[in-house]
Parts: C-alpha cells; sequence; structure tokens
C-alpha cells in the first residue's frame, strides 16, 4: 500500500514554485480557479475538464457560464497563469494541490436511487491521480460529497504503487450563483478539514493571499464534508419555511413579504432568505439535502431523515401549488392558451437550469396543454428543450410520445418579454431578473387577452401598480389569489 498522509512532512506551503491543478471546469471549479488564479499571480493554475466544448468555451469570449464579474476575472489571468485545458494527465503529473471539482448529481439508478450522490466522476477523477501522480499531492475535495468519501478518495489514491504520497482535504465551497466573485472575493469563511497540519497550512497560505486568517476556519475532514451539507441543509429549509407561510397566508389574508420582514427583524432570525419563491432550485439544495437524508437512513436516524425531507416535499408542493393555481385561476383550463413564461434560469443572474422551479411548473402546465412562450434572458433554447425533454422522462428513462409531442410543438421561445407576452392570456414570472421590473407594462398588458393573468412566482413586480394598468395579478403568500379563483 502506498502512503496517504502517513505522517509524510512536506512543507510545501514553504515551495516556491507551487503548481495548482482542477479537475472540473464547471460552476464550481471554474470561477474558483479564476479567482485563485486572479490572486495568486505567481501561482500557475491549471483547470481540465474532459468536456473540449466547455474548455474551448473558456478559452474564449463566450464563456461556458455567465457570471456576473467573471469575464474580468478570467481575462485578467487567462494566458498570465490561469490555462484551460483537457490535458488531464499532463495536470496531474505538474500540479502539487490537486482540486476535485466535478459533478456529484443524485443517483437516478441502482442502490439509493433519487437519494444517494452519484460518486463515480469522483471515483475516476481519484482513479485517474492515482495513475499519474509523482512525488507528494494534496488533493482537495471541492465538490459536495457525502460525509467520509475522502476516507474512499483516500483508499483509492493508495491502491496504486506509483511512489506518490497524498493528503487529502476537504474544502467545499460556499459560493453562490449569480454572486460567485463577491463570493469569492469577500467570503464570510473559508473552510479547510484535514489531518495534516502541512497540507492545511498549504492550502491556507493560498486563500491567505486575499481573506484574513480570522476568516479561514479548520476542522477535521468529517466536520468539514458533513458543514457543507449541513449549511445547504439549513438554507432550504428557511425557503421551505417561508414558503410553507406563503400558503397560509393565501388562506388568512396576510401578507409574506410583511411577515418576512416582521420576523427577520428578530436579531435571532435576521433577514437573508426569507424570500418566498416558487420553489428553490440549482444544483445543490435538493441534491445534498437528499443526499443527508440517505446518509441518516444508513445510519438508522429515521427520524432525522424525516425531518429533512420535509424540506424537499414543501418545496415540491410549493412548484405544484403554483402550477396548479394557474390552472384553478384560469377558468380550470389552460389547455390551448398561451402562458407567456418569464425567465427560465433557478436564480436571476445565471444561466444554471439545474432543478430550476421552472422546469417543473413549464411540465406542469404542458401536460395541462397549454402554449408556453418562454424567454430568458440568459438561458438559450437547446438547454430548455433538454431540461424539459429530461423533466418529462421517468426514472427508467422512458418519455412517451405525447410529451415528446408537447415539448417540440407546444413550446416556443420568444426574443423578449414582450414577444412571450404577445396574444397571451397570462404570463408567469418564474425568475427574478432584474430587468423584469423596468418593462413597459402598459404596452404588455394591451398585446394580452382579457382578463390578462399576471402569476408573480418571485413577488418581484408591484402589485399596486399591476392592478392600476388591469392586470389580475397573483403573487406569492397574498390573499388576492384566493379571493379572484372561480371555484372548481
Ligand atoms: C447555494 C448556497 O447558497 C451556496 O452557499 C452553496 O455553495 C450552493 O448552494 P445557489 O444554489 O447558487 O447557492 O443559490 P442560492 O442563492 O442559495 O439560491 C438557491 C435557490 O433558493 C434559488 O432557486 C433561489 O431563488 C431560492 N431562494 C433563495 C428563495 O426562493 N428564497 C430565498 O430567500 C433565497
Ligand atoms: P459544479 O456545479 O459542481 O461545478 P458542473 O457540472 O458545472 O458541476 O461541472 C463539473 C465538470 O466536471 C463538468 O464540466 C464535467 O465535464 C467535469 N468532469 C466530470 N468528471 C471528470 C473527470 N473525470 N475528469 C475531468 N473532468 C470531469
Amino acid at each position: 500500500m502506498c502512503d496517504v498522509n502517513e505522517n509524510v512532512s512536506f512543507p510545501l506551503f514553504r515551495l516556491k514554485h507551487m503548481k495548482i491543478c482542477c479537475i472540473g471546469a464547471g460552476y464550481v471549479g471554474g470561477p474558483t480557479m479564476a479567482m485563485i488564479a486572479k490572486q495568486c499571480p505567481d501561482i500557475p493554475v491549471h483547470v481540465v475538464d474532459l468536456n473540449q466544448e466547455r474548455i474551448d468555451a473558456w478559452n474564449s469570449d463566450h464563456l461556458p457560464i455567465y457570471e456576473p464579474g467573471l469575464d474580468e476575472v478570467v481575462k485578467e489571468a487567462r494566458g498570465r497563469n490561469l490555462t484551460f485545458s483537457t490535458r488531464v494527465d499532463d495536470a496531474i503529473q505538474e500540479a502539487d494541490i490537486i482540486f476535485i471539482s466535478v459533478n456529484t448529481p443524485t443517483k437516478t439508478f441502482g442502490i439509493g436511487a433519487g437519494r444517494a450522490a452519484n460518486l463515480e466522476f469522483i471515483e475516476k477523477c481519484a482513479r485517474q491521480i492515482a495513475k499519474n501522480a509523482k512525488g507528494h499531492k494534496i488533493v482537495v475535495e471541492k465538490s459536495t460529497l457525502p460525509v467520509r468519501t475522502a476516507e474512499a478518495v483516500k483508499r483509492i489514491l493508495s491502491s496504486e504503487c506509483s511512489g506518490a504520497t497524498f493528503d487529502v482535504l476537504s474544502n467545499p465551497e460556499f459560493l453562490a450563483e449569480g454572486t460567485a466573485i463577491d463570493d469569492l472575493l469577500n467570503p464570510d469563511r473559508v473552510l479547510i478539514g484535514g489531518e495534516s497540519e502541512d497540507a492545511i497550512e498549504t492550502l491556507c497560505s493560498v486563500y491567505a493571499r486575499w481573506i484574513s486568517r480570522e476568516q479561514i476556519l479548520t476542522t477535521n475532514l468529517w466536520s468539514s464534508e458533513l458543514s457543507k451539507l449541513t449549511a445547504n441543509a439549513f438554507l432550504a429549509q428557511r425557503v421551505s419555511s417561508i414558503n410553507a407561510m406563503s400558503a397560509l397566508c393565501e388562506e388568512t389574508g396576510a401578507d409574506i413579504d410583511e411577515v418576512a420582514r416582521a420576523i427577520g427583524s428578530d436579531s435571532r432570525i435576521g433577514p437573508k432568505f426569507l424570500k418566498a419563491s416558487v420553489g428553490f432550485g440549482g444544483s445543490c439544495f435538493q441534491k445534498d439535502i437528499l443526499n443527508l437524508v440517505y446518509l441518516c437512513e444508513h445510519f438508522g436516524l429515521r427520524e432525522v431523515a424525516n425531518y429533512w425531507e420535509q424540506v424537499v416535499v414543501m418545496n415540491d408542493y410549493q412548484k405544484r401549488r403554483f402550477s396548479e393555481d394557474i390552472v384553478k385561476t384560469m377558468f380550470n383550463t389552460v389547455s390551448d392558451k398561451k402562458i407567456g413564461i418569464w425567465g427560465f434560469a433557478f436564480k436571476k443572474d445565471t444561466n444554471d437550469t439545474r432543478e430550476s422551479a421552472a422546469i417543473y411548473i413549464c411540465r406542469d402546465l404542458l401536460r395541462e396543454r397549454a402554449r408556453l412562450c418562454i424567454h430568458d434572458p440568459r438561458v438559450p433554447e437547446k438547454q430548455i428543450r433538454q431540461e424539459l425533454l429530461l423533466a418529462c422522462t421517468d426514472m427508467s428513462g422512458h418519455l412517451t410520445e405525447k410529451d415528446r409531442w408537447l415539448v417540440e410543438n407546444n413550446i416556443s421561445i420568444a426574443n423578449d418579454c414582450y414577444e412571450a407576452a404577445d396574444d397571451a392570456h397570462a404570463i408567469a414570472v418564474l425568475t427574478e431578473w432584474d430587468q423584469f421590473k423596468a418593462l413597459d407594462f402598459e404596452k404588455v398588458h394591451a398585446s394580452m387577452h382579457r382578463p390578462s393573468f399576471l402569476f408573480d412566482g418571485r413577488n418581484l413586480l408591484d402589485q399596486a401598480a399591476m392592478d392600476a394598468i388591469g392586470f389580475e395579478m397573483h403573487s406569492i403568500g397574498k390573499s388576492s389569489n384566493r379571493k379572484n379563483r372561480p371555484s372548481s
């Protein structure tokens, strides 16, 4: 067996010519490495990915992900000390620190399907590192992983007797999409979990170039892995809690935004993450909670598993509730009615659509035979159609002919919000893009059928102003929803 942190002392932080590589050029790996390269001009940072198209985009003027401020950061460092390529083996051989930042989606097959994380890509990375490494390497888990994955990574690394030695660290990323650059520049904290003081100090010395030492927390490996899952579970829980209250507000005449302001003023609760919505999306929240649920079940903690699972159950309810409310309000049928969809990304300022609430709302409306005209400022048509086809496909990979027909024929893509709303019976706001607030709503209203329904899934638009123009507006957690709905 080869060495994995077997008391080898490699004071790498004293190395003059440290080199970094990152396997996985996605939403986490790309921006994080770009920031490290920007802040540490003397450290070569090589980002590698198997996906040639993605790498080509990183090397072009059209980066594969949209993130405010990212273009400038990449432009500053690319060609100086930031490189993107598909040369995974070379990058591993040359680097002192290897970040693993590959995708860890929810398993769709076999044991733990629908809950456990699929660690196939992590394992493949670890094997590739083991095969190519020479000398001593620090391997850093960046991807969110189930607790004790580092154990598996260590075993794989030690299985190839190439003479290399390894330290494994957990350094979860807490950036949120849309604000990634600011989150990387001014993080609340950086978390590094590990066993080797030297390895931890080496990684600390990288972040310490721009982040104060007090903000760099160090823990053992397992605390670090679990802290990431816990942080996402708590954040998602807040969104589900406020969304649960939004349903009660609609029944009682309370206003969810007023309730959020009132409770958020309590310093123990705080004002952030209390925005009622059509449901949370993104690549992390649902995946990490299901992962946590699976972990708890594995350890026989059924009550704990049930507790966290409710956060996802509530989120599914919120999404379903929104599409059902649209159908009920529009006289119990949306068949052959045009509905303009504003926004498809899971939140503003990103082109990411993974687990976006919009996918499921559009799917449900399609199955009610609505004609959807979708506009998102950053999401391309191909991605929208792919997501909808995937959402209509069941766990065994089966897509019905009817669903395929609906996605191909009842979806059109608009260049702007006006086109999406033109001749429509309703508009549904599904992403809170700022530019949606600045539209000419008189013009929008004039182009629509009467009554002109406006379903605001983000409580983005001003209710009084929309009422004055003549829209019949329905927001999340406002009692007007009940008042205007015909009985079914
Ligand atoms: C999240 C975590 O915030 C981040 O720390 C972690 O690294 C990755 O997962 P992200 O998914 O990019 O980040 O975005 P986030 O801002 O957390 O929003 C997640 C979802 O919750 C979005 O769909 C958003 O619209 C929704 N949300 C968020 C609400 O509906 N209401 C809120 O008050 C906050
Ligand atoms: P995240 O949001 O966690 O960054 P993404 O899906 O955006 O996830 O990015 C993960 C990237 O990792 C993808 O571009 C994928 O091609 C890449 N990847 C997965 N496995 C490997 C591997 N073994 N070697 C190199 N890149 C990989």
